[in-house]
């Protein structure tokens, strides 16, 4: 579906180049047409020394594409919009990246109905590792959405989810990695603490993360499951686990995700209110 078709990103900051890099690694899958625009033309000359099958243009050229994806900052989605809505139609998709920003507030810049998916992935898509959740406005079909599916699943994984969903991907995997990266800090501690070096224990406790990871992603069984097969009766990961139970380590990840998605929902209601309209 996505070689035959063309696939603009508007704001090639740190987001919006990770997609266009994970796009033109797809080879022969990749679009048929990549373009690339952004407000700063440095960034553009540096995706297309990078990525040669990579197009610079204009936002108006950008904006005839079949897929546009929006990739700025939310406070710069509003004048994008205004200045590309009149070149967009219905036979396009439009794709938002912003966070906080609702389905309505896009949909209310333009004059005909339109299709509009609304993405929220996480930074971890600068290393074509991001975990994304995916909505759609009514106008978009089932076609859409696995076609915007395709597009992130080319830098990592995606969920489809309710709008009125979107916060708690926030808290959970928009936030995440800066919970995990203060894990894989805790536990390096940790190490050093019991006599290994910083760079050995850093590698160490970076790459358990990333190993528990993939057995979870690729092996299907449960983290429970998981959790009790390394667990050896009067061994020393009880010993260890024991300790995780006692400091509220499982309650405190709830507890962060729950604080994360409130602030979210927060936030939004603060610049655009209940009903998504902008205050
Ligand atoms: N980064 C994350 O972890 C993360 C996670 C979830 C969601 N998001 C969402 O993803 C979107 C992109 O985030 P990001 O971190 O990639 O932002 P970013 O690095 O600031 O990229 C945005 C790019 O858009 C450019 N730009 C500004 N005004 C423009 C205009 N009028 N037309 C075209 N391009 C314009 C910016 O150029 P200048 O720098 O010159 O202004 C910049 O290169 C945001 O809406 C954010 O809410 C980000």
């Amino acid at each position: 579906m996505l070689g035959e078709l063309s696939v603009a990103v508007i704001g090639a900051g740190n987001l919006g180049a990770a997609l266009l890099s994970g796009l033109s690694a797809l080879g022969d899958a990749a679009p048929a047409r990549l373009l690339a625009a952004d407000a700063d033309a440095a960034k553009i000359e540096a995706i297309v020394s990078r990525h040669p099958s990579v197009e610079g243009v204009s936002n108006l050229a950008a904006a005839e594409a079949d897929v546009i994806v929006l990739a700025v900052k939310p406070h710069v989605v509003q004048p994008v919009l205004e200045e590309i809505a009149p070149t967009v139609g219905p036979e396009q998709l439009l794709i938002s990246l912003a966070a906080a920003v609702p389905l309505v507030v896009l949909e209310e810049a333009f004059e005909e109905p339109q299709p509009i998916i609304r993405v929220m992935p996480n930074i971890a898509m600068t290393v074509h590792a991001a975990a994304s959740g995916l909505c759609r406005n009514e106008e978009a079909t089932a076609e859409h959405l696995e076609l915007a599916r395709e597009i992130f699943g080319a830098v990592g994984e995606t969920v489809v989810v309710d709008e009125g969903q979107m916060h708690a991907v926030t808290g959970l995997s928009g936030s995440g990695p800066a919970y995990v990266f203060t894990l894989i800090e805790a536990l390096a501690a940790g190490g050093v603490k019991k006599g290994l070096p910083q760079a050995a224990s850093r590698l160490l406790a970076a790459q358990t993360f990333l190993g528990a990871a993939k057995l979870v992603l690729e092996s299907g069984i449960s983290p429970a499951d998981l959790r009790d097969q390394v667990t050896t009766p009067g061994g020393t990961t009880i010993a260890g686990l024991h300790e995780l139970e006692r400091g509220g380590v499982r309650s405190a990840l709830m507890d962060a995700v729950e604080a994360a998605s409130d602030r979210s929902m927060e936030l939004a209601e603060m610049l655009y209110g209940d009903d998504g309209h902008r205050h």
